[in-house]
């Protein structure tokens, strides 16, 4: 088995290197040379990682002294549990937690660390995050302030997270391990007091309220929302599947390999890897194949001579049946589908992490194609390429993509996508982010205005649907999120091709 391994000293050098380039360029705005920054944190809940090594803690206070000098306050951040580890003699300790926690036992908690000086929440839990398959996380406006109203009232200090969450565009979404791997969406709106499109939200009023209660605010209006758009249905035409474009995907050929390497070995730190091998024998039953060890990082789309053959999903699904000639090729797409970004004690390999096995055979000999898919995407946008015909609707991993002008104003819009199943979705070149239709709660995905091109240009959406197609491959820009639909009810706008008199959500049942 290949897989790098990152020593101690190698990751120290890294975070060296990577601080001794970020820090002299905040040090000019440090609050005593005339800037606006009062502290700075150091690491991020690394009492929550079960290393507990305080000599790395006392490394990187000695580098942010070293580096930012004696003057500014350094502090640290942890949960409740996490701040036995995470905390630090010279490092104010300060402590994260949200509505629902009982703030008289966490700040008492917080006392035996730092006996003086300011109560700190320095992450207050405004909402949370959404991941894929699980219903869409809120938290009442009412609970929300009332916690900051509490720790006010004490004289606590507050920041809140997230004041405005955001989207996780491209590959960048994160995944926490409770238990098993689970990948976080796309929107990372958070139910957040500003919304994924920075807009003001009721919360957002409800909690200046509370702060007007305990200091002046800021007179004068807020900025509006911005405008939004709805528009379409738009038809997407079939370009061909992914095989068919291997070579513009991977332009430098495959690494070769008795047995399959992870995306790290061959340094593919995001997106998609394909690995191939051909069959050495016939195998004219149907046959198990799978990967011991749970070792599909994270999802693995498997053709046999590009035919779609089903999904393979860490934790989740663990076999699927094969057939197919001596000579045969098997092809396995590999999808990164996030790191894990929190409390994780082990390092998280992406790829095949072993090898198949094809009934009692270990499969070997495999050729890796790293893929560049946004460099396809952004190379052949606004290039059109000759469309493949295709005699039925296609499954497995397939591009899809139309052009369309937007005429008038326009504003920030919806991607919604009806009856698509998973996949990455490009406007004009730019990495939108995942969807996962089928899997929700997220339905929309958030385009800003600056993305799109209004007048008589053409806009360019590309699509890999990575499973099925829906019978009618269409797309609709709403003009609001859809967040919370889950695997038990998708709410979906009906796709009339009357689209100045935009129909009210209808309720489908089945997905
Ligand atoms: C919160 O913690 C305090 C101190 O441990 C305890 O007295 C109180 O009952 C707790 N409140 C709730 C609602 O659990
Ligand atoms: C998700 O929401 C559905 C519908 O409201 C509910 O039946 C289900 O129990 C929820 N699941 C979880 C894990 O909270
Ligand atoms: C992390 O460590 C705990 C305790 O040692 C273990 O039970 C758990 O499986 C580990 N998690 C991962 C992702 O390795
Ligand atoms: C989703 O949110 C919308 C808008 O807030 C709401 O009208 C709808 O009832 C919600 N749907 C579900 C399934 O919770």
């Amino acid at each position: 088995m290949s897989r790098v391994l990152l020593l101690p000293l190698d990751f120290l050098a890294a975070v060296d290197s990577w601080f001794k380039v970020l820090l002299p360029k905040l040090y000019p705005w440090l609050y005593h040379n005339g800037g606006n920054i009062i502290s700075i944190q150091v690491e991020n809940e690394y009492g929550s990682y079960k290393a507990c090594d305080f000599t790395y803690m006392r490394h990187l206070a000695g580098l942010f002294r070293a580096l930012l000098g004696d003057r500014i306050l350094l502090f640290t951040t942890d949960g409740p549990e996490g701040l036995k580890c995470g905390s630090l003699q010279g490092l104010y300790t300060t402590v994260d937690f949200g509505p629902a926690d009982n703030m008289t036992k966490i700040f008492a908690l917080l006392r035996k660390y730092e006996p003086h000086g300011p109560l700190v929440n320095s992450e207050y839990y405004t909402g949370w995050l959404d991941y894929w398959g699980q219903n869409h996380s809120m938290r009442s406006i009412s609970a929300v302030t009332k916690g900051l109203e509490n720790m006010l009232k004490l004289g606590a200090s507050v920041n809140m997270y997230m004041f405005h969450g955001g989207t996780n565009f491209g590959y960048w979404n994160g995944a926490d391990d409770k238990g098993r791997y689970l990948p976080i969406t796309t929107s990372y709106d958070y139910d957040a007091p500003i919304s994924e499109a920075g807009d003001p939200t009721p919360k957002l009023f409800a909690l200046r309220n509370v702060i007007s209660e305990f200091q002046e605010i800021p007179l004068g209006p807020l900025p509006p929302p911005s405008p939004k758009m709805m528009f379409g249905p738009l038809t997407l035409h079939l370009d061909g599947d992914l095989l068919t474009f291997l070579d513009f995907l991977c332009p430098r050929g495959p690494i070769r390999s008795i047995l399959p390497m992870t995306f790290e070995a061959v340094k593919q730190d995001f997106g998609f890897m394909l690995y191939r091998t051909y069959l050495t024998y016939t195998v004219s039953e149907p046959t198990q194949f799978w990967v011991p060890n749970n070792g599909v990082h994270d999802r693995a789309y498997v053709m046999v001579d590009g035919v779609f053959q089903g999904v393979l999903e860490r934790n989740m699904r663990h076999q699927l049946f094969l057939m197919g000639n001596i000579g045969a090729t098997l092809d396995i797409l590999l999808e990164n589908m996030g790191r894990l970004s929190f409390g994780s004690n082990s390092s998280d390999f992406k790829g095949l992490l072993e090898p198949p096995v094809l009934g009692q055979t270990v499969l070997t000999q495999w050729l890796m194609f790293p893929l560049k898919v946004d460099k396809l995407v952004k190379t052949w946008f606004p290039l059109e390429l000759p469309r493949s015909s295709h005699p039925q609707v296609p499954s497995g991993p397939t591009f899809y993509s139309t052009t369309f002008p937007i005429l008038g104003e326009g504003g920030d819009t919806f991607l919604f996508l009806p009856g698509w199943t998973k996949g990455q979705v490009w406007i004009n070149g730019f990495n939108l982010g995942r969807y996962w239709t089928r899997q929700g709660p997220q339905q929309t995905l958030y385009v800003p205005r600056p993305l799109l091109f209004f007048g008589g240009a053409l806009n360019k959406i590309t699509l890999l649907e990575l499973e099925n197609v829906p019978p009618e491959p269409k797309i609709q820009f709403l003009d609001k999120p859809i967040l919370n639909s889950t695997l038990h009810k998708t709410y979906i706008y009906s796709l009339s091709a009357d689209t100045q008199n935009p129909s009210e959500p209808m309720e489908l049942s089945g997905h």
